[in-house]
């Protein structure tokens, strides 16, 4: 065989096995950044969803947001969210004077989400909540067994 073929041979073959190891380092740092990517947005604040500046909320009682499943438990310097979402089947619940009435089979619930009547046996549960820039902010993907209160600020400055 020439030596100008074999040099030619060689030289075809380095160029494959750089493009090789170029495809596959990039297919890595692609990996790795897929991964990063995803686990920041888990515990990103894309699962907080603002519903409502403090100075649109009540000075006391339940504001509810039935699209969103979650109501805001108003007091005068604190404020918590309980799920609006019935523990028997998940029907959205309605605000009533003595807590909250699943319209689906009836159950009650108290001013706190303590059940009252079933079918439901669960109390219903709590989001984390967060007020930020003056807005409120709930995380109802997490349920909580316990209120989280946070206070209010009612000059209109939130707390991060
Ligand atoms: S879904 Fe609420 S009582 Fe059945």
């Amino acid at each position: 065989m020439p030596t100008e073929t074999k040099t030619e041979r060689r030289s075809f073959l380095k160029r494959i096995l750089l493009l090789g190891g170029l495809t596959i380092s990039w297919g890595g740092i692609a990996a790795i950044l897929a991964d990063v990517w995803l686990a920041a947005g888990l515990f990103s604040s894309a699962h907080w969803r603002s519903l409502v500046t403090q100075e649109e909320l009540l000075s006391e009682g339940v504001l509810p947001f039935p699209e969103q499943g979650v109501a805001l438990l108003v007091q005068k310097d604190r404020i918590a969210a309980l799920s609006l979402e019935c523990t028997h089947l998940g029907c959205r619940l309605n605000v009533v004077d003595e807590g909250f009435f699943c319209p689906c089979h009836g159950s009650e619930f108290g001013p706190r989400g303590e059940v009252y009547t079933g079918p439901a046996n669960r109390s219903l549960p709590w989001h984390d909540i967060k007020i930020n820039r003056g807005k409120i902010w709930v995380q109802s993907e997490a349920q909580q067994d316990a209120p989280i209160w946070i206070a209010l600020e009612r000059n209109g400055r939130g707390t991060a």
